[in-house]
C-alpha cells in the first residue's frame, strides 16, 4: 500500500477546522447529535426515516435477532417514488416546485449532452417501469443490468425499485463471464444492456458481451437493448429475446403504478468479491437502506437544493448505487453524470466538466486523486473550478499527501474534505467527517457517523480505546447488508464468526488515536483494493489457474502509487510447459479476459513451487513481503524455505 505506515500518519499534526461560514449554514450544526444518537440510536434513525414518504407506518423500529436485523418492519413505501414522484407531484397531487428542477445532467464521452428534470426523469421512470411490467416480470424477479455511464442506467434501476423487481448491476468493466456467473447466481430473468458505451475513445461492445454471457444462462427470458447512438447502433439483436430501448418506450404507457414494498423487500442485491473464488451476492432492503442513504447524503454532502452534486463512481459499484442514485435523488438532488475516462481526450477533463456544469460538491477516490497529481496542477488551473465547495474521497485510505493536494489544488484551501469508510456491505457511509462540525486530520477517515456504533477490537473482541485493530460496528445500522443472495451460512460466517456473532467484523485493520479518529489502513484479509475496486486474490488466482498452462497461482497485492495497490500472482505452470515473458502477457490477459481489466496482474512471477505452509496453506504473508520487497518474516513453518530464498531473487531481478 502507498499508505504511509501509522507512526507516519499519527505524526500527522495538521487539521483543518470548518470554517465559520461553512458552520453557520451546514444542514449539521449540533455536536451534542453524536451523544444524542449513541444514547437512542433507533430514535435517531427513526427520526430520519421519518422524512421519507411512506404508505404506512411501521411499528417497530428496530428487530434484531443477530446477525439479522429487520428496521420499520412493518411499514411500506417505494425507492422509486421517494427518488422521483415525492419530487414532482406534492402532497394533494398537485405539481410539486422541484418537478422542474434539473435531476440529472449527463454528459457522455465524445461530448453528447442531456438533461432531464425531476419531471423528465418521472416519465422516461414510468415508461421504463411499464416495459419491464409488459414482459412480465414480477415484484422480487432480479434484473440484471449492464449499462454504460448513461441516464438510462439510473432510469433501470429506478423502473426496477417502480415495480418492486431487485436490480443486480453488473459493472460494465466485467467480463462476459464475470456477467454470466451473476446472471446466473441471482437467477435474473431479464438483463437491460446497452449496445455499446464509450471509454477512452473507444466502443466498449457490451452487447456483445452480454450476447456471449447468455450462451451459459437459463434465467434470461428478455434482454432490453438501449441504443447508445441512433447514428450507429452496433449489435446484433435476437429475435424473440432482444427488445430495443427505443422501440419499447414508444409503446410504453405513461404510468405506471409505483409498488408498495415492505420496508425489508429487497431492493437489490450488488456482487462483490470477498475471500473465496465466487463473488457475493450483497443483498440490501428498502426502508433501511434508503434511510442511511439519505441521511448521510444531507449531512455528510451538506446537499441543498442549489447544488450540483458529481459523484464519480460508476454505478455499477455500491457507491454508484448510494452516491449516484438513491441519496442523492431521494434528496432532491441535481445530479451530474459523466460517462467516460477523465484523461479524455486530454487530462483536464474532470476540471472542465466542474468548470462547464458549475459542479458545487465533488466525490472520488483517492486512485483518480493520485493520478491526477501526476498529470500536475498545469491541468488544473487552466479550468475554474471556483463553484466547488465540498470535497469528498471514498474506496480506499487516502494518503496525507494525496488529501493535502485535493485541499488544496481542488478545493482551492476554502472546501471542506470529507474522507468517507464504509464498504458495499455498509450500504451508506459509516465513518466521516461532518464537514460543519469536525475539524478533519489528512489521512483520517474521522468520526463515526451519529448512530452508527463503530469500534476497532482485538482478536478477542475487546475494545481498543486507543491504538490498532479490527474494525468493527457493534450495533445493528439501518443501511447494513441483511445476508448474501442464497447463502445465508456465508453470510454468518463472512460477517459475524470472528466475534461468535456479536460484532460485525468488517475485514479492515484500523487504528484510532488519542482523539479517537479513525485510521484505516487497508484489508486484513485476503480482498486486494486496486485502483479503489475491490478484487479477491482467490479470484484471480481462480482465473489464472484455468489457463491450460497453469499448474498453480498465488496472488498477493503490492503498493502502487497511483492504484494503491497492484496485483502480482506466482504461477507455477504444468510439467513440460516453458515459461516465457510472452507466456506472462498470456496470463495477464487470460485474468483480463476471465472476469475484467481490473483483475489484470501488473506482474507474473513463473516460480518451481510456492511457499507453502507444512499444512499445505499458500503463505500470502511471505509473497506480499517478497512482493514488496521487505525483508523475509518467520519461515520456521514453510516446507521448503529455500523456495522462499529462490523466489525473492528471482523477484528482485523482475523488479522496475
Ligand atoms: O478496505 C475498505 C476500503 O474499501 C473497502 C470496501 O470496498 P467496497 O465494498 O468496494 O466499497 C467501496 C466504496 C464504499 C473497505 O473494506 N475503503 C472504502 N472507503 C475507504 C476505505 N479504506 C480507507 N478509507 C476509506 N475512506
Amino acid at each position: 500500500m502507498t499508505h504511509p505506515s501509522i507512526d507516519v500518519l499519527l505524526s500527522e499534526t495538521r487539521n483543518f477546522p470548518p470554517s465559520e461560514d461553512f458552520k453557520a449554514k451546514a444542514n449539521s450544526r449540533d455536536a451534542s447529535v453524536y451523544e444524542t444518537a449513541a444514547r437512542d440510536p433507533e430514535k435517531f434513525w427513526e427520526k430520519w426515516a421519518k422524512e421519507l414518504k411512506w404508505d404506512n407506518p411501521w411499528k417497530t423500529t428496530l428487530d434484531w435477532k443477530p446477525p439479522h436485523a429487520q428496521w420499520f418492519k412493518e411499514g411500506k413505501l417505494n425507492a422509486c417514488v421517494n427518488c422521483v414522484d415525492r419530487h414532482v407531484l406534492d402532497e394533494k397531487g398537485g405539481e410539486h416546485a422541484r418537478s422542474k428542477k434539473k435531476a440529472l445532467i449527463w454528459e457522455g464521452e465524445p461530448g453528447d449532452t442531456r438533461t432531464l428534470t425531476y419531471g423528465d426523469l418521472y416519465r422516461e421512470v414510468n415508461r421504463f417501469a411499464n416495459v419491464l411490467k409488459k414482459i412480465g416480470l414480477q415484484k422480487g424477479d432480479r434484473v440484471a443490468v449492464y449499462m454504460p455511464m448513461t441516464p438510462e442506467a439510473v432510469i433501470a434501476c429506478l423502473a426496477c425499485a417502480r415495480l418492486g423487481l431487485v436490480h443486480s448491476v453488473v459493472f460494465g468493466g466485467f467480463s462476459a463471464e464475470s456477467l454470466r456467473d451473476r446472471i446466473n447466481d441471482a437467477e435474473a430473468r431479464a438483463l437491460i444492456t446497452a449496445d455499446f458505451g464509450w471509454r477512452r475513445g473507444k466502443r466498449i461492445e457490451l452487447k456483445k458481451a452480454a450476447d456471449e454471457a447468455l450462451q451459459g444462462t437459463a434465467s434470461i427470458e428478455k434482454v432490453i437493448v438501449y441504443r447508445r447512438d441512433e447514428k450507429e447502433p452496433v449489435c446484433t439483436m435476437k429475435s424473440g429475446r432482444d427488445l430495443w430501448w427505443h422501440e419499447e418506450m414508444q409503446k410504453a404507457a405513461e404510468f405506471t403504478a409505483p409498488v408498495s414494498c415492505h420496508a425489508e423487500d429487497m431492493l437489490f442485491t450488488l456482487y462483490t468479491s470477498g475471500t473465496t473464488g465466487k463473488p457475493k451476492g450483497i443483498v440490501h432492503t428498502t426502508g433501511g437502506y434508503l434511510t442511511g442513504v439519505y441521511a448521510t447524503t444531507k449531512w455528510v454532502f451538506d446537499m441543498r437544493d442549489e447544488d450540483v452534486y458529481w459523484c464519480t463512481a460508476d454505478i455499477g459499484w455500491i457507491t454508484g448505487h448510494s452516491y449516484v442514485i438513491y441519496g442523492p435523488l431521494s434528496n432532491g438532488a441535481t445530479v451530474f453524470i459523466y460517462e467516460g475516462s477523465p484523461d479524455w481526450p486530454e487530462k483536464d477533463r474532470f476540471w472542465r466538466l466542474i468548470e462547464k456544469y458549475k459542479v458545487t460538491i465533488f466525490y472520488t477516490a483517492p486512485t483518480a486523486i493520485r493520478a491526477f497529481m501526476k498529470w500536475g496542477t498545469d491541468w488544473v488551473k487552466r479550468c475554474d473550478l471556483s463553484s466547488l465547495r465540498l470535497l469528498g474521497s471514498v474506496g480506499e485510505p487516502i494518503n496525507p499527501e494525496a488529501w493535502i493536494w485535493y485541499q488544496e489544488q481542488i478545493g482551492g484551501s476554502r472546501c471542506p474534505v470529507v474522507d468517507t469508510w464504509w464498504q458495499t456491505e455498509t450500504g451508506a457511509i459509516m465513518v466521516t467527517p461532518l464537514p460543519g462540525l469536525t475539524t478533519t486530520k489528512p489521512g483520517s477517515a474521522t468520526r463515526a457517523f451519529p448512530g452508527i456504533a463503530a469500534e476497532i477490537l482485538n482478536e478477542e473482541g475487546q475494545i481498543v480505546k486507543a491504538g490498532g485493530g479490527f474494525m468493527a460496528i457493534t450495533k445493528p445500522w439501518p443501511s447494513m447488508l441483511r445476508t448474501i443472495f442464497n447463502d445465508d451460512a456465508r453470510y454468518q460466517q463472512t460477517y459475524w464468526s470472528k466475534w461468535q456473532g456479536r460484532f460485525y467484523f468488517a475485514g479492515d485493520g484500523a487504528h484510532r488515536d488519542e482523539e479517537g479518529y479513525f485510521w484505516f489502513m487497508g484489508r486484513v484479509d485476503d480482498v486486494m483494493n486496486v485502483a479503489g475496486h475491490r478484487i479477491g486474490t482467490m479470484e484471480v488466482e481462480s482465473a489464472l489457474v484455468d489457463h491450460p498452462s497453469v499448474a498453480e497461482a498465488a496472488v498477493v497485492g503490492k503498493p502502487h502509487d497511483i492504484k494503491g495497490q497492484a496485483l502480482v500472482a506466482f504461477v507455477t505452470v504444468k510439467e513440460g510447459v516453458a515459461t516465457s515473458a510472452a507466456l506472462a502477457e498470456v496470463l495477464k490477459q487470460h485474468a483480463a479476459k476471465k472476469i475484467g481489466a481490473i483483475a489484470k496482474p501488473d506482474d507474473i512471477i513463473f516460480t518451481a513451487d510456492l511457499p507453502k505452509t507444512r499444512s499445505g496453506k499458500i503463505m500470502r504473508r511471505l509473497l506480499r513481503d517478497i512482493a514488496e520487497g521487505k525483508a523475509l518474516g518467520d519461515t520456521t513453518t514453510l516446507a521448503d524455505a529455500a523456495v522462499v530464498e529462490s523466489l525473492k531473487q528471482k523477484y528482485a531481478g523482475t523488479e522496475e
